[in-house]
């Protein structure tokens, strides 16, 4: 099927979240003009091999690159990619992204957070579930746990649903978890924090 992603693709509203110790998040869509500079912010998370920060930064600086040179990834078009950057400040303070498989079907790509103990990864899910399923239309939601903290803090709260034949891989080759609209619509008021501005 072809897809004109230059119609289904849109920037998230911007929204601004207050975090536990009182600072301000603004969280906006990354432009392509902003992929150096968000890579560079995230360098650190690189050598921080607790939690596996490493591995899901290395692969989420991949995918700006593969957006950057409009080069697919896991199987889904580079034109489907977005990113959610979390500031404050202007400083970034984490970032979580993701791709279509089809214009119903999103595939959850990674989050991550640059300051651990402010809830910023847990904010910032449900801001691409909003992304997903409430902005660009999504009906279900494909995504994998690729550590144990992000299965215990991401998705055993949110009810996500593990596909009960092991068999069902996600684009990473881990066990396959899912989520609908119904699901979401049904999650996000108590979830989703902070207000558009
Ligand atoms: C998963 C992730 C996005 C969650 O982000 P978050 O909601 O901001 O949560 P934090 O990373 O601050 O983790 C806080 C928890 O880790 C523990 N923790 C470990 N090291 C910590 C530290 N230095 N400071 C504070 N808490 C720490 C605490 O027990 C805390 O538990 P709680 O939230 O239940 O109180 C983030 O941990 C992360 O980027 N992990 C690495 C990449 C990853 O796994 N991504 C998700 C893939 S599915």
């Amino acid at each position: 099927m072809e897809v004109d992603w230059s119609k289904i693709m849109k920037p998230y509203p911007t929204r601004s979240i207050t975090l536990p110790n009182g600072d301000e998040m603004i969280v906006k869509s990354m432009t392509k003009d902003e992929i150096e500079e968000v890579a560079d912010a995230l360098i650190s998370n690189l050598t921080y091999h607790k939690d596996l920060f490493d591995l899901v930064t290395s692969e989420m600086i991949t995918e700006f690159y593969l957006w950057r040179e409009n080069r697919p990834m896991w199987g889904c078009p580079a034109e489907s990619h977005f990113n959610l950057v979390g500031r404050v400040n202007g400083k970034v303070v984490g970032v979580t992204n993701g791709v279509l498989k089809d214009p119903k079907t999103g595939c959850s790509l990674h989050t991550t957070t640059l300051i651990r103990g402010l809830q910023i990864g847990a904010y910032l899910w449900p801001c691409k579930l909003e992304h997903y399923f409430d902005v660009l239309g999504i009906e279900r939601l494909e995504a994998s746990a690729e550590s144990a903290i992000g299965g215990r803090k991401l998705f055993a709260t949110y009810g996500f649903t593990v596909m009960p034949f092991p068999e069902y891989r996600s684009h990473f080759g881990t066990q396959l978890q899912v989520m609908t609209k119904q699901q979401w619509d049904r999650i996000k008021a108590g979830k989703l924090a902070g207000e558009r501005i």
